[in-house]
């Protein structure tokens, strides 16, 4: 087996035989010599394979471009360059495939260019960079809730129910689109389905988190959720993958204090072992003149790592978003005029990155604007919500404490006609030994976005979905 070129920059004894398989980055030719710059996804490093052009054909030489795929053996040795310590001498080199007009030329393109490219951008150093912060930031969240005596839970993608009672599902179906069965009042007969019901992709795994978290203690889910939102921004995506802890006996309280423990250890994990990927990302931005305000990245992880989260109420937030500038002067795109409103993502950004300067839970929302599921206060107008809500991102975990009273939750269903039916099987878990607990959904691409410093959510999912886009 090829020898990674990671362990080979990191430990490769000058002297060791080895041999590399990977993609030509650049090529520099000269008479006497021929320079391959080879990376093969282990790292952000690429090796250097110095070799004799007199060896090799010229119409070999000729393919041996960028993008092209190649092993080379040879002896490590100490380099003359001033750019790294060690290359490799090659005495062997097989061509795996060329790539005549590989589009990623060894130049800036802007990000939105390689979108369009999304199958060969794992070939860039920003994106082998993302995705490997990607795996990492996955690795720390399992570790995280393992290390806590939390379990993990496969939650279903297909689902009867719709967990935020919003309605923006995909519908699943088997049925001839072109031969509907219908009902004698014209509507979808969909006992003639595969399932003998009406189903969608999951939003969220958490209803079914509570009914494990009932029996198991701790859970969490960690898989795709679906939004059929017509939301095209920055921080959207119609699949995305969510995190979702669930606790037995948490309160409100608790589960913010989860929740910042739990961002700190992942944000701690990676500065810890992602370090050369976060300095290549560091230096992209730095060369951007729109991020310039901004803190360098590692600061800004540290700088979040290092501060306690601001704990504020709904109400408190509204008081201080009336009497911010921005809502004064008219530069808000929605006005905050009225206790009751939901917060928008300009209102959350004015809250983190300008009033608080730090991380930000928001407890405490009007029942009006949050989900069926959440526990009623004692006012009888908010629920024991809470948002966290970070700099370049706004809201990146949403959650709550649950409904755990019977008669308060059949009341929040039917306000919002959630058929109780149809979740039947949910309110057993309130008819059977109920309980105070709690729990959020961190999404996980919002958080890759903050890790990284990458701005458009796009940039940060292997292959993105959004409206009107689902290439790959
Ligand atoms: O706030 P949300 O809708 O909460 C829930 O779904 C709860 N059931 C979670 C729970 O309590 N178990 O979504 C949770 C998080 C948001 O804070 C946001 O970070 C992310 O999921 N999110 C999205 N990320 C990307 N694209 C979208 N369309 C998103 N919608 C929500
Ligand atoms: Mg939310």
């Amino acid at each position: 087996m090829a020898n990674k070129i990671k362990e080979l920059l990191q430990s490769g004894t000058v002297g060791t035989h080895v041999e590399i398989k990977g993609w030509i980055r650049t090529k520099r030719v000269s008479k006497q010599v021929v320079f391959l710059s080879i990376n093969d996804g282990s790292c952000q490093g690429n090796l250097q394979a110095v070799i004799d052009p007199s060896q090799i054909s010229e119409e070999l030489l000729t393919e041996l471009g960028t993008g092209a795929s190649i092993a080379i053996s040879g002896n490590l040795v100490t380099s003359q360059g001033q750019a790294q310590s060690i290359e490799l001498q090659a005495t062997e080199l097989t061509l795996l495939g060329s790539a005549p007009d590989y589009p990623i030329q060894p130049k800036a393109h802007s990000l939105e260019f390689l979108r369009e490219w999304s199958h060969l951008r794992f070939r860039t150093n920003t994106f082998g960079a993302v995705f490997r912060i990607r795996h990492a930031v996955s690795y720390a969240i399992h570790n995280f809730f393992h290390q806590r005596g939390f379990f993990y839970l496969h939650t279903p993608i297909i689902t009867a129910a719709d967990a935020e009672g919003a309605g923006e599902m995909f519908r699943v179906t088997n049925l001839d689109l072109l031969n509907l069965p219908k009902n004698p009042d014209g509507s979808v007969n969909y006992k003639e389905d595969f399932f003998k019901t009406s189903t969608n992709l999951t939003v969220s795994g958490q209803l079914a988190a509570e009914a494990a978290a009932m029996g198991l203690g701790s859970v969490y889910t960690f898989g795709p959720t679906f939004r059929a939102e017509n939301s095209n921004t920055a921080r959207h995506l119609a699949e995305f993958w969510m995190v979702e802890p669930e606790v037995a006996f948490n309160e409100l309280q608790d589960n913010i204090t989860l929740a910042e423990d739990f961002l700190k250890f992942l944000l701690e994990y990676v500065l810890k072992n992602c370090q050369e990927e976060l300095t290549y990302l560091q230096q992209r931005s730095l060369h951007k003149t729109d991020t310039k305000q901004q803190m360098p990245l590692l600061e800004r992880l540290n700088f979040v790592l290092e501060q306690p989260f601001a704990r504020v109420s709904y109400t408190e937030a509204i008081a201080i978003l009336m009497d911010a500038p921005p809502n004064k002067n008219g530069t808000f795109a929605y006005p905050i005029t009225h206790w009751g409103i939901d917060l928008q993502s300009e209102h959350e950004r004015y809250l983190v990155e300008h009033h608080f300067k730090k991380p930000v839970v928001v407890i405490n929302y009007p029942r009006e604007i949050k989900a069926f599921y959440m526990r009623q206060n004692d006012d009888g107008n908010t629920v024991a919500a809470m948002d966290v809500l970070f700099p370049g991102v706004g809201e990146i975990i949403g959650g709550s404490q649950r409904e755990e009273r019977m008669d308060y939750l059949i009341e929040a269903m039917q306000r919002i006609n959630v058929p109780l039916e149809d979740l039947n099987w949910y309110l057993d878990t309130r008819r059977f030994g109920t309980i105070p607990h709690s729990g959020f959904g961190l999404g996980f691409e919002r958080l890759i976005l903050f890790v990284t410093g990458m701005e458009n959510i796009r940039d940060v999912i292997p292959f993105p979905r959004t409206p009107g886009h689902v290439a790959c």
